[in-house]
């Protein structure tokens, strides 16, 4: 924080400063601020506190009307610099010339999309997570825009909550370094500076966790369970120095997030002394009226103010009733001041007051053509792609594929642009996506022949089409292609016969694993798995390529596909990125961050769950111990797992010592070989369980990882050190203490095959 505030200083004296109130060398941030919000009016104050979206909130004359009389803080979803740059000139040249900001959800890409989240998590590759956060914010901020709402960081352990494609996964180790990753790389040397945005963590809390899976549903949650898995990860997002948080829409234990004292005074300001700005999600205070904390907007607004919600997002209560609580006495301006200086703050650390136009520029600079190819990043989003693909079968060493022969391409999602990009893809085009059918061809050039068939619709049920089509896209979102069921999978087969091997491109379309999509099931939609069924009777090699944004129940596949390569939503890039992966001119080595169930009926499956007393023990027959009988226990693919076109071997365990005292360090090393023919990469596991200690622990917990590249034949020793910090827990009077005693340290390439070694602190 203090380096920010010096680079904020030194950028106030090489800029021009704007504000009525000019940021000097002498005053600091604090007395800036302060000295700022001495000349504002209570209307310009309350002003600072809404968050307008931009096409859905007023017309553009009146949005327009109200920035110039200093009523609006910031202004979210325009994406370009001409579309910004008028509404700066309003804030300009408001009585206080107070600049606004510029928000957008650039989650995963601005123009050039990236993999979604949960496939950048695939990756363990912490550098290129970073350079896909840190291309995002260059594109973003090069298009005017301020600040972020990302990286959404809430853990979930409920594949069928749509919102899991937008996060990092089930672990909160994996999660925390992946969301502090990304913050780094949005907000670059410092929030302040032209190319970076402004990071705003999210959904602040829990989210993740809603009841069933279900959207927007309610959370009920221990206070152990809180503090040592799901609140970790927006720690970690605040210690890299996030500079806003977004609240959540779900409700904590009975208090909706937005109204919830405890969370947002008691925790996230006191307890973990964040100094930053709140946002409500979208229309959040009005919905305390819909959970029943409020009887009334009046409430509503009380409510939300006085629990910290800095910015309302989408929402009038604070501009209709604030003025009104604050005559009644029952908001203090002290309160109203307490918001109104983080919103200034923000845009203070944003480098606004500096120079209001620091990413909108000159007019005289603003690209000719906003889609541009020019201003895209193909390599990078290419290269961070292929990182994030699962190799999640591969019998008889059926991929890679050769450029040779004729590849049938199968499946609506074989040459489907809009699908490529995932969910809350920013500003990315469609047609700059390069589909699968389009990737293969540019593999194999005149090498071999490419045929596709569409062989089904991505599904038949038009309930399903129309909620997808309900959803807010520019475009129908999905379309049907009107040939009968048995037609299209009859062409594909008559396409499947004279082929050397299929390729099918299955799973979801984007609009499946978005915001509000929750599904009941996590089968490949029926359409798509009667087309499989038909490519499998042809007897031709079958290599699945899913396309999907939360974990599926692929036991049928499994069973039947000679390779499953999981891809996700994989960008822009996409269909090269995957062409690079099946022909092996990239070795796969992403490893799943969320397990993936064999059933509805098994969720959870989350791979680090507590211990229990009747444990199912895998090849012990007998009842009464914890297990669905119908069917295996345990994940199908666990967390961890991927392969790779090679592979590697683990030796056994050595440790430094069989003690850990409590100022010491032991160190854990295996040697990693490469007993294959490739060369290829890896990620080496470390898992500690703690044997017995005051509370229940999990059956293990991820610590450490290393992502490790190996030649053919080539091995190398990977070191861990581990201190008694990795050993600490919360315990009942939420302390966060390490138990002396025995633990077992576990080191393998997924969590559930694992090398064991015990020790004991003392
Ligand atoms: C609602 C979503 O929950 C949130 O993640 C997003 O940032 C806002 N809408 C703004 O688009």
């Amino acid at each position: 924080m203090k380096r920010l505030y010096l680079l904020g200083l030194l950028a106030c004296l090489v800029q021009p400063a704007f504000a009525d109130v000019k940021p000097t060398a002498a005053q600091d941030r604090q007395a800036f601020i302060a000295d700022l919000i001495g000349r504002m009016t209570l209307e310009e104050k309350i002003g600072q506190l809404r968050l307008i979206s931009i096409g859905a909130d007023m017309p553009q004359p009146q949005i327009l009307k109200e920035i110039a009389a200093g009523h609006i803080g910031g202004t979210f979803n325009t994406v370009t610099r001409a579309d910004n740059r008028p509404l700066q000139d309003a804030a300009v040249s408001s009585r206080l010339k107070i600049p606004i900001f510029f928000a957008y959800d650039v989650v995963h890409g601005h123009r050039t999309i990236f993999p979604i989240s949960l496939a950048l998590a695939s990756s363990w590759d912490m550098q290129a997570v970073a350079l896909a956060g840190r291309t995002s914010a260059i594109e973003a901020a090069a298009d005017g825009i301020d600040m972020t709402f990302a990286p959404m960081v809430d853990i979930t352990h409920d594949p069928r909550w749509g919102r899991t494609s937008e996060g990092f996964g089930e672990d909160p180790h994996l999660v925390s370094m992946t969301g502090a990753t990304m913050v780094k790389a949005f907000q670059g040397a410092a929030p302040n500076t032209a190319d970076s945005v402004m990071a705003s963590v999210k959904h602040f809390a829990l989210y993740g966790a809603v009841e069933g899976g279900r959207d927007y549903n309610t959370v009920d949650m221990s206070p152990v369970r809180m503090y040592q898995e799901y609140l970790p990860p927006y720690k970690a997002a605040l210690d890299a120095g996030s500079g806003g948080v977004m609240v959540a829409l779900n409700s904590i234990n009975g208090v909706p997030a937005t109204a919830n004292t405890w969370l947002m005074h008691d925790l996230l300001r006191k307890e973990w002394g964040f100094k930053g700005v709140t946002v409500s999600d979208h229309g959040a205070v009005t919905e305390l009226i819909n959970h029943g904390v409020a009887d009334n907007e009046r409430e509503a607004a009380k409510l939300a103010i006085k629990a910290g919600i800095d910015l309302s997002m989408h929402d009038s209560l604070y501009r209709d009733e604030l003025p009104g609580l604050v005559k009644s006495g029952e908001v203090s301006v002290q309160e109203i001041d307490n918001a109104v200086r983080e919103v200034l703050g923000a845009k203070y650390d944003m480098g606004l007051f500096a120079d209001p136009y620091l990413r909108i520029g000159k007019a005289t600079d603003d690209p000719q053509d906003n889609n541009a190819e020019s201003r895209l990043h193909r390599e990078a989003a290419r290269d961070v792609a292929r990182k994030s693909m699962v190799l999640l079968k591969n019998e008889a060493r059926t991929l890679p594929l050769k450029k040779q022969g004729r590849i049938a391409l199968i499946g609506p999602l074989g040459d489907a642009k809009v699908d490529m990009l995932g969910s809350w893809s920013a500003a990315g085009v469609p047609m700059q996506a390069v589909t699968l059918y389009q990737g293969l061809r540019n593999a194999v050039g005149d090498k071999a022949q490419v045929v596709y068939a569409r062989g089904a619709n991505v599904t038949d049920d038009a309930h399903v089409v129309d909620y997808l089509n309900f959803l807010n896209w520019d475009a129908p979102e999905v379309v049907q292609d009107p040939r009968p069921p048995k037609e299209l999978i009859a062409n594909a087969v008559e396409v499947a016969r004279q082929a050397d091997v299929i390729v099918a491109a299955v799973g979801e379309s984007r609009g499946m694993s978005h915001e509000s999509s929750s599904r009941t099931s996590l089968s490949i939609p029926a359409s798509q798995r009667a087309l499989l069924k038909a490519l499998k009777a042809t007897g031709k090699p079958l290599v699945i390529v899913l396309m999907n944004g939360r974990p599926l129940q692929l036991n049928w596949a499994q069973a039947n596909a000679d390779a499953i390569l999981e891809t996700w939503f994989s960008g822009t890039e996409g269909g090269n990125a995957i062409a690079d992966v099946l022909f092996g001119d990239y070795n796969p080595s992403g490893k799943l961050p969320i397990s993936f169930p064999r059933s509805v009926g098994q969720i959870p499956t989350y791979y680090n769950h507590l211990r229990i007393g009747r444990p199912f023990i895998e090849g012990k027959p007998g009842n009464y111990t914890s297990q669905y009988f119908e069917e295996p226990n345990g994940a199908l693919y666990p967390f961890g797992y991927g392969l790779s076109y090679t592979q590697f071997s683990l030796s056994d365990i050595s440790l430094s010592s069989a003690t850990l005292r409590r100022d010491g360090r032991l160190e854990a090393s295996v040697t990693l070989k490469n007993t294959g023919t490739r060369d290829g990469e890896t990620v080496v596991q470390l898992y500690i369980q703690d044997i017995a200690a005051s509370m229940i622990r999990p059956v293990k917990e991820l610590k450490d990882f290393r992502k490790v590249m190996l030649k053919a034949g080539e091995e190398q020793v990977v070191r861990f050190d581990i201190d008694e910090d990795e050993l600490k827990f919360y315990n009942a009077q939420l302390q966060h203490v390490a138990e002396a005693g025995r633990f077992n340290l576990q080191i393998g390439l997924d969590s559930k095959d694992v090398k064991q070694q015990g020790f004991e602190l003392r």
